[in-house]
Protein backbone atom coordinates (compact mmCIF):
# COMPACT_ATOMS: atom_id res chain seq x y z
CA UNK A 1 0.00 0.00 0.00
CA UNK A 2 1.47 2.94 -1.28
CA UNK A 3 0.78 6.52 0.79
CA UNK A 4 1.33 9.67 0.01
CA UNK A 5 2.31 12.02 3.28
CA UNK A 6 2.15 15.60 2.65
CA UNK A 7 3.63 18.26 5.75
CA UNK A 8 3.66 22.01 6.29
CA UNK A 9 2.65 22.92 9.71
CA UNK A 10 5.81 25.11 10.13
CA UNK A 11 9.04 26.18 7.42
CA UNK A 12 9.22 22.74 5.90
CA UNK A 13 7.24 22.21 2.65
CA UNK A 14 7.71 18.33 2.29
CA UNK A 15 6.31 15.66 0.40
CA UNK A 16 6.95 11.98 0.84
CA UNK A 17 5.65 8.43 -0.74
CA UNK A 18 5.98 5.23 1.75
CA UNK A 19 5.30 1.95 1.29
CA UNK A 20 3.08 0.26 3.95
CA UNK A 21 4.23 2.98 6.48
CA UNK A 22 7.71 1.39 6.51
CA UNK A 23 9.63 1.52 3.45
CA UNK A 24 10.40 5.47 2.05
CA UNK A 25 10.10 5.51 -2.07
CA UNK A 26 10.69 9.13 -1.99
CA UNK A 27 11.04 12.36 0.86
CA UNK A 28 11.11 15.34 -0.44
CA UNK A 29 11.92 18.27 2.11
CA UNK A 30 11.97 22.02 0.76
CA UNK A 31 13.15 24.24 3.83
CA UNK A 32 12.59 27.89 4.47
CA UNK A 33 14.97 28.40 6.72
CA UNK A 34 17.18 31.08 4.72
CA UNK A 35 14.17 33.40 4.39
CA UNK A 36 13.31 32.83 8.02
CA UNK A 37 16.99 33.47 8.90
CA UNK A 38 17.21 36.76 8.80
CA UNK A 39 14.37 37.53 10.86
CA UNK A 40 15.24 35.63 13.02
CA UNK A 41 12.83 32.47 13.46
CA UNK A 42 9.62 31.87 11.38
CA UNK A 43 7.81 34.74 10.05
CA UNK A 44 3.67 32.85 9.78
CA UNK A 45 2.90 35.07 7.35
CA UNK A 46 6.25 34.38 5.07
CA UNK A 47 5.68 30.83 5.46
CA UNK A 48 2.18 30.28 4.51
CA UNK A 49 3.07 32.13 1.03
CA UNK A 50 6.52 30.11 0.47
CA UNK A 51 4.49 26.55 1.04
CA UNK A 52 1.58 27.86 -1.26
CA UNK A 53 4.54 28.38 -4.07
CA UNK A 54 5.87 25.41 -3.16
CA UNK A 55 3.49 22.74 -2.62
CA UNK A 56 2.68 21.68 -6.11
CA UNK A 57 6.38 21.22 -6.92
CA UNK A 58 7.05 19.27 -3.88
CA UNK A 59 4.31 16.76 -4.60
CA UNK A 60 5.33 16.69 -7.87
CA UNK A 61 8.82 15.79 -7.27
CA UNK A 62 8.05 12.98 -4.47
CA UNK A 63 5.69 10.80 -6.83
CA UNK A 64 8.94 11.36 -9.53
CA UNK A 65 11.58 10.38 -7.33
CA UNK A 66 9.00 7.35 -6.33
CA UNK A 67 8.24 6.65 -9.83
CA UNK A 68 4.78 6.45 -9.56
CA UNK A 69 1.53 8.77 -10.72
CA UNK A 70 -1.08 9.65 -8.43
CA UNK A 71 -3.56 6.87 -9.77
CA UNK A 72 -0.82 4.39 -8.15
CA UNK A 73 -1.26 6.42 -4.43
CA UNK A 74 -3.79 4.04 -2.16
CA UNK A 75 -4.31 7.11 0.43
CA UNK A 76 -2.89 10.37 1.18
CA UNK A 77 -1.73 11.35 4.57
CA UNK A 78 -1.70 15.32 5.84
CA UNK A 79 -0.76 16.92 8.80
CA UNK A 80 -3.30 18.53 10.43
CA UNK A 81 -2.14 20.35 13.21
CA UNK A 82 -0.46 21.48 15.79
CA UNK A 83 0.79 24.09 13.63
CA UNK A 84 1.17 27.16 12.09
CA UNK A 85 -2.88 27.90 10.50
CA UNK A 86 -1.63 29.44 7.71
CA UNK A 87 0.95 26.83 6.95
CA UNK A 88 -1.66 23.73 7.68
CA UNK A 89 -4.12 25.05 5.73
CA UNK A 90 -1.96 25.44 2.41
CA UNK A 91 -0.89 21.28 2.66
CA UNK A 92 -4.45 20.37 4.25
CA UNK A 93 -6.30 21.97 1.34
CA UNK A 94 -3.75 20.84 -1.22
CA UNK A 95 -4.19 17.39 -0.65
CA UNK A 96 -7.81 17.82 -0.11
CA UNK A 97 -7.76 19.18 -3.56
CA UNK A 98 -5.70 15.88 -4.74
CA UNK A 99 -7.58 13.21 -2.93
CA UNK A 100 -10.78 14.68 -4.26
CA UNK A 101 -9.40 14.78 -8.05
CA UNK A 102 -7.95 11.84 -7.44
CA UNK A 103 -10.42 9.38 -5.54
CA UNK A 104 -8.85 8.69 -3.08
CA UNK A 105 -9.07 8.21 0.54
CA UNK A 106 -7.18 11.06 2.92
CA UNK A 107 -6.40 11.15 6.81
CA UNK A 108 -5.19 14.15 8.78
CA UNK A 109 -2.11 13.15 11.14
CA UNK A 110 -1.20 14.69 14.35
CA UNK A 111 2.19 16.42 13.99
CA UNK A 112 3.18 15.17 17.01
CA UNK A 113 2.28 11.40 16.34
CA UNK A 114 4.41 12.09 13.30
CA UNK A 115 7.45 12.46 14.72
CA UNK A 116 6.57 9.45 16.93
CA UNK A 117 6.87 7.50 13.52
CA UNK A 118 9.89 8.75 12.06
CA UNK A 119 12.09 6.01 14.01
CA UNK A 120 10.71 3.05 12.32
CA UNK A 121 12.02 3.70 8.77
CA UNK A 122 15.33 2.48 10.68
CA UNK A 123 14.67 0.63 13.29
CA UNK A 124 11.05 -1.16 12.29
CA UNK A 125 8.11 -0.63 14.96
CA UNK A 126 8.98 -0.55 18.30
CA UNK A 127 8.13 -3.07 21.37
CA UNK A 128 5.52 -1.84 23.83
CA UNK A 129 5.50 -0.17 25.98
CA UNK A 130 7.57 2.51 24.61
CA UNK A 131 8.75 5.93 25.69
CA UNK A 132 9.28 8.51 23.48
CA UNK A 133 10.96 11.82 24.18
CA UNK A 134 10.37 14.44 21.48
CA UNK A 135 12.20 17.34 21.17
CA UNK A 136 11.65 20.33 18.56
CA UNK A 137 11.38 23.84 18.25
CA UNK A 138 7.31 24.01 19.13
CA UNK A 139 7.44 21.29 21.75
CA UNK A 140 9.19 19.16 24.32
CA UNK A 141 6.73 16.20 25.28
CA UNK A 142 7.61 12.51 27.08
CA UNK A 143 4.94 9.99 26.27
CA UNK A 144 4.14 6.69 27.69
CA UNK A 145 3.27 4.76 24.26
CA UNK A 146 1.41 1.03 25.90
CA UNK A 147 0.18 0.02 22.65
CA UNK A 148 0.64 1.31 18.90
CA UNK A 149 -1.62 4.37 18.85
CA UNK A 150 -2.64 4.71 22.58
CA UNK A 151 0.07 7.90 24.08
CA UNK A 152 -0.13 8.60 27.34
CA UNK A 153 1.32 12.00 27.91
CA UNK A 154 3.58 11.78 31.39
CA UNK A 155 5.72 14.84 31.33
CA UNK A 156 6.14 18.30 29.00
CA UNK A 157 7.51 21.64 29.35
CA UNK A 158 6.14 23.90 31.06
CA UNK A 159 7.13 26.87 29.26
CA UNK A 160 9.82 26.99 25.69
CA UNK A 161 10.39 23.78 24.43
CA UNK A 162 13.79 22.63 24.33
CA UNK A 163 14.30 23.59 20.52
CA UNK A 164 13.22 27.49 21.36
CA UNK A 165 15.81 27.58 24.24
CA UNK A 166 18.21 26.55 21.84
CA UNK A 167 16.88 29.12 19.41
CA UNK A 168 16.93 31.99 21.82
CA UNK A 169 20.45 31.65 23.46
CA UNK A 170 21.69 31.74 20.07
CA UNK A 171 20.22 35.04 19.13
CA UNK A 172 21.08 35.90 22.24
CA UNK A 173 24.75 35.75 21.93
CA UNK A 174 24.73 36.71 17.82
CA UNK A 175 24.29 32.96 16.61
CA UNK A 176 21.29 33.80 14.60
CA UNK A 177 18.67 31.19 13.79
CA UNK A 178 18.22 28.21 14.08
CA UNK A 179 20.53 28.12 17.07
CA UNK A 180 20.24 24.26 17.49
CA UNK A 181 22.63 23.37 14.63
CA UNK A 182 25.46 25.88 15.61
CA UNK A 183 25.42 25.70 19.08
CA UNK A 184 25.79 22.10 18.86
CA UNK A 185 29.11 22.34 16.74
CA UNK A 186 30.33 25.10 18.88
CA UNK A 187 29.74 23.23 22.20
CA UNK A 188 32.09 20.34 20.93
CA UNK A 189 34.92 22.90 21.27
CA UNK A 190 33.57 24.39 24.81
CA UNK A 191 34.26 22.94 28.64
CA UNK A 192 30.64 21.94 29.36
CA UNK A 193 31.48 22.37 33.06
CA UNK A 194 32.90 25.75 32.88
CA UNK A 195 29.13 27.14 33.43
CA UNK A 196 27.06 25.96 36.69
CA UNK A 197 23.66 26.31 35.33
CA UNK A 198 21.34 24.92 37.98
CA UNK A 199 18.74 22.38 36.48
CA UNK A 200 14.49 24.10 37.24
CA UNK A 201 12.77 21.73 39.82
CA UNK A 202 8.98 21.16 39.21
CA UNK A 203 7.67 21.45 42.93
CA UNK A 204 4.34 19.83 41.64
CA UNK A 205 4.64 16.23 42.46
CA UNK A 206 2.37 15.15 39.85
CA UNK A 207 4.18 16.74 37.47
CA UNK A 208 7.86 15.75 38.81
CA UNK A 209 8.72 14.52 34.95
CA UNK A 210 8.12 17.99 33.45
CA UNK A 211 10.92 20.37 31.95
CA UNK A 212 10.95 24.50 32.11
CA UNK A 213 13.64 26.02 29.55
CA UNK A 214 12.90 29.91 30.51
CA UNK A 215 14.81 29.60 33.64
CA UNK A 216 17.55 28.77 31.92
CA UNK A 217 17.26 30.89 29.18
CA UNK A 218 17.22 33.94 32.17
CA UNK A 219 20.53 32.43 33.57
CA UNK A 220 22.21 32.67 30.09
CA UNK A 221 20.98 36.06 29.56
CA UNK A 222 22.14 37.02 33.13
CA UNK A 223 25.89 35.50 32.57
CA UNK A 224 26.04 37.59 29.46
CA UNK A 225 25.38 40.64 31.40
CA UNK A 226 27.39 40.14 34.53
CA UNK A 227 30.37 39.18 32.47
CA UNK A 228 29.80 41.45 29.74
CA UNK A 229 30.44 39.23 26.40
CA UNK A 230 29.75 40.99 23.16
CA UNK A 231 27.80 39.49 20.88
CA UNK A 232 29.60 36.99 18.57
CA UNK A 233 30.86 39.27 15.13
CA UNK A 234 32.68 36.08 13.43
CA UNK A 235 30.75 33.39 13.87
CA UNK A 236 33.68 31.64 12.10
CA UNK A 237 36.04 32.82 15.17
CA UNK A 238 33.89 32.73 18.45
CA UNK A 239 35.81 33.68 21.70
CA UNK A 240 36.54 30.99 24.20
CA UNK A 241 34.01 32.34 26.55
CA UNK A 242 30.99 32.05 24.14
CA UNK A 243 32.30 28.29 23.29
CA UNK A 244 32.22 27.48 26.79
CA UNK A 245 28.89 29.13 27.45
CA UNK A 246 26.93 26.94 24.23
CA UNK A 247 28.71 23.57 25.95
CA UNK A 248 27.53 24.80 29.35
CA UNK A 249 23.66 26.09 28.04
CA UNK A 250 23.46 22.45 25.78
CA UNK A 251 25.30 20.24 28.42
CA UNK A 252 21.99 21.79 31.01
CA UNK A 253 19.40 21.13 28.21
CA UNK A 254 20.20 17.98 28.21
CA UNK A 255 20.62 16.86 31.48
CA UNK A 256 16.99 18.32 32.00
CA UNK A 257 16.01 16.28 29.46
CA UNK A 258 17.55 12.94 30.70
CA UNK A 259 16.96 13.75 33.81
CA UNK A 260 13.10 13.11 33.59
CA UNK A 261 13.65 10.74 30.70
CA UNK A 262 15.12 8.48 33.15
CA UNK A 263 12.85 8.96 35.67
CA UNK A 264 10.09 8.49 33.38
CA UNK A 265 11.85 4.95 32.48
CA UNK A 266 12.25 3.61 35.84
CA UNK A 267 9.05 4.28 36.79
CA UNK A 268 7.45 2.72 33.68
CA UNK A 269 9.59 -0.01 32.47
CA UNK A 270 9.60 0.52 28.83
CA UNK A 271 10.91 -2.34 25.99
CA UNK A 272 12.11 0.66 23.76
CA UNK A 273 13.04 4.38 23.80
CA UNK A 274 12.12 6.65 21.38
CA UNK A 275 14.02 10.02 20.97
CA UNK A 276 12.39 11.83 17.68
CA UNK A 277 11.78 15.95 16.95
CA UNK A 278 14.51 18.49 15.35
CA UNK A 279 16.70 18.56 18.64
CA UNK A 280 17.00 14.41 18.32
CA UNK A 281 19.95 15.81 16.15
CA UNK A 282 21.51 17.02 19.07
CA UNK A 283 24.95 15.02 19.65
CA UNK A 284 25.58 15.38 22.90
CA UNK A 285 21.36 14.48 23.36
CA UNK A 286 22.00 11.73 21.43
CA UNK A 287 25.31 10.40 23.17
CA UNK A 288 23.66 10.83 26.43
CA UNK A 289 19.99 8.91 25.37
CA UNK A 290 21.98 6.07 23.66
CA UNK A 291 24.36 5.64 27.11
CA UNK A 292 20.74 6.09 29.27
CA UNK A 293 19.48 3.72 27.37
CA UNK A 294 22.72 0.87 27.81
CA UNK A 295 22.42 1.74 31.40
CA UNK A 296 19.15 0.98 31.67
CA UNK A 297 19.73 -2.30 29.42
CA UNK A 298 16.47 -0.89 27.29
CA UNK A 299 16.84 -0.76 23.16
CA UNK A 300 17.02 3.07 21.85
CA UNK A 301 15.56 4.20 18.20
CA UNK A 302 17.06 7.24 17.46
CA UNK A 303 16.41 8.51 13.52
CA UNK A 304 19.02 10.21 11.09
CA UNK A 305 18.57 13.94 10.92
CA UNK A 306 16.43 13.19 7.65
CA UNK A 307 13.96 12.20 9.89
CA UNK A 308 14.19 14.13 13.30
CA UNK A 309 13.94 17.51 11.57
CA UNK A 310 10.34 17.85 9.96
CA UNK A 311 9.76 15.75 7.07
CA UNK A 312 6.56 13.99 5.32
CA UNK A 313 7.41 10.26 5.95
CA UNK A 314 6.81 10.29 9.45
CA UNK A 315 3.42 11.57 8.09
CA UNK A 316 2.91 8.73 5.79
CA UNK A 317 3.81 6.30 8.22
CA UNK A 318 1.58 7.49 11.03
CA UNK A 319 -1.10 7.52 8.96
CA UNK A 320 -0.55 4.56 6.85
CA UNK A 321 -2.34 2.70 10.01
CA UNK A 322 -5.61 4.82 9.63
CA UNK A 323 -6.39 4.37 5.77
CA UNK A 324 -5.57 0.36 6.40
CA UNK A 325 -8.59 0.79 8.78
CA UNK A 326 -10.19 2.13 5.58
CA UNK A 327 -10.80 5.64 7.77
CA UNK A 328 -11.42 8.59 5.31
CA UNK A 329 -11.69 12.03 6.72
CA UNK A 330 -14.75 14.35 5.55
CA UNK A 331 -13.96 17.03 3.39
CA UNK A 332 -14.78 19.43 6.40
CA UNK A 333 -11.35 18.48 7.75
CA UNK A 334 -9.43 21.82 8.65
CA UNK A 335 -6.59 22.80 10.54
CA UNK A 336 -6.27 22.00 14.13
CA UNK A 337 -3.92 24.56 15.53
CA UNK A 338 -3.36 23.42 18.86
CA UNK A 339 -4.48 19.35 18.40
CA UNK A 340 -2.63 17.19 21.35
CA UNK A 341 -2.59 13.88 21.38
CA UNK A 342 -3.32 11.82 24.83
CA UNK A 343 -5.69 9.03 24.47
CA UNK A 344 -5.05 7.07 27.62
CA UNK A 345 -5.96 8.33 31.16
CA UNK A 346 -7.60 11.21 29.95
CA UNK A 347 -8.49 13.66 32.50
CA UNK A 348 -9.26 16.63 31.17
CA UNK A 349 -9.70 17.12 27.19
CA UNK A 350 -8.64 20.81 26.33
CA UNK A 351 -11.07 22.41 23.80
CA UNK A 352 -9.80 21.93 20.01
CA UNK A 353 -9.33 25.50 18.29
CA UNK A 354 -10.74 24.92 15.43
CA UNK A 355 -9.96 27.31 12.19
CA UNK A 356 -12.23 26.69 8.67
CA UNK A 357 -11.06 28.51 5.43
O1 LIG B 1 11.30 19.27 14.51
P1 LIG B 1 11.79 20.56 13.93
O2 LIG B 1 12.45 20.53 12.59
O3 LIG B 1 10.63 21.59 13.82
C1 LIG B 1 9.63 21.72 14.77
O4 LIG B 1 8.62 20.95 14.71
O5 LIG B 1 9.82 22.59 15.66
O6 LIG B 1 12.79 21.21 15.03
C2 LIG B 1 13.46 22.42 14.82
C3 LIG B 1 14.26 22.75 16.08
C4 LIG B 1 14.88 24.15 16.07
O7 LIG B 1 14.58 24.79 17.31
C5 LIG B 1 16.39 23.87 15.97
O8 LIG B 1 17.19 24.84 16.62
C6 LIG B 1 16.48 22.52 16.66
O9 LIG B 1 15.33 21.82 16.25
N1 LIG B 1 17.69 21.79 16.27
C7 LIG B 1 18.66 21.45 17.14
C8 LIG B 1 19.68 20.83 16.38
N2 LIG B 1 19.27 20.79 15.08
C9 LIG B 1 18.04 21.37 15.03
N3 LIG B 1 18.77 21.66 18.47
C10 LIG B 1 19.89 21.22 19.07
N4 LIG B 1 20.92 20.64 18.41
C11 LIG B 1 20.85 20.42 17.07
N5 LIG B 1 21.87 19.82 16.43
ZN1 LIG C 1 8.16 18.96 14.09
Amino acid sequence: MLTLGIESSCDETAAAVVEDGLRVHSNVIASQIETHRKYGGVVPEIASREHLEKIDEVVTEALHRAGVGIAQIDGLAVTQGPGLVGSLLVGINYAKGLAYAARKPIVGVNHIEGHLYSTVFEHGAPEYPALALIVSGGHTNLFLIPEPERYKLVGRTRDDAAGEAFDKVSKLIGLGYPGGPVIDRLARQGNRRAIVFPLAEIKDPDHRLDFSFSGLKTAVLRHVREQQLPPVADPAAPSADILDLCASFQNAVVRALVRSLRKAAEEHAPRTILLAGGVACNSELRAAVTQLAAELKVPVHIPSPIYTTDNAAMIAAAGYPKLLRGECAPWLMSAEVSWRIQNVDVESVKKKVRYRL
